[in-house]
């Protein structure tokens, strides 16, 4: 049985959003899934998941959120070989740095990256250059994130981690 476990940490709630449809895309695609924020759960995750989803936006300066999921994600990464993993997250007015440099360490990890992290710009930068105060943030697109969640499914059941492919997309 597959079981997977979608881990994430979100403050204003975009995060959140592209879990919860990430989750649901899993469901619907066929794979047991728990939906758990970061400081709900802890490292012996590994232990009952077969596979993750990773969500975190950019924060501090193009880093993983610093008190809560670094050092979770700093510890789980060394035990994540062979698992499949997919990449999550939100940003607001950067070029998201953050993801790329996250799906490396993933990489680095030996874990299955199942594709490049799927990521939502939620500022018009823009805008925010001009005037912050007029900004308007958008929301995480919902079906791109449960179409990501149901493609991860069938990665899941495929039992075909190849990350050769994405490897040569990311590096
Ligand atoms: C303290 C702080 C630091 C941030 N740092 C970055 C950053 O380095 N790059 C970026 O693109 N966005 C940055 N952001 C914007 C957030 O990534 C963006 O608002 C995101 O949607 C928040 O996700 P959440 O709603 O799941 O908490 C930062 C926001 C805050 C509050």
């Amino acid at each position: 049985m597959n079981k997977t476990a979608v881990i994430y940490w979100s403050r204003t709630g975009n995060t959140e959003a592209m879990a919860k449809a990430i989750a649901r895309g899993l469901k619907e695609g066929g794979v047991e899934t728990a939906l758990l924020r970061v400081r709900e759960t802890d490292v012996s995750a590994v232990e009952r998941y077969d596979s993750f989803a990773f969500g975190c936006p950019a924060m501090g300066k193009e880093v993983l959120e610093e008190t809560e999921f670094e050092p979770f994600f700093a510890e789980i990464e060394r035990r994540l070989k062979d698992k499949p993993v997919a990449l999550f997250g939100s940003y607001g007015w950067g070029d998201g740095r953050w993801m790329r440099d996250w799906q490396m360490r993933v990489i680095a990890s030996g874990a299955s990256l199942f594709a490049q992290g799927l990521i939502f710009q939620t500022e018009n930068p823009l805008v925010t250059k001009l005037k912050r105060v007029f900004r308007k943030d958008k929301k995480p697109d919902e079906a791109a994130c449960l179409a990501f969640g149901k493609r991860f499914a069938a990665h899941i059941i495929s039992g075909r981690h190849n990350i050769n492919k994405v490897k040569e997309e990311i590096l």
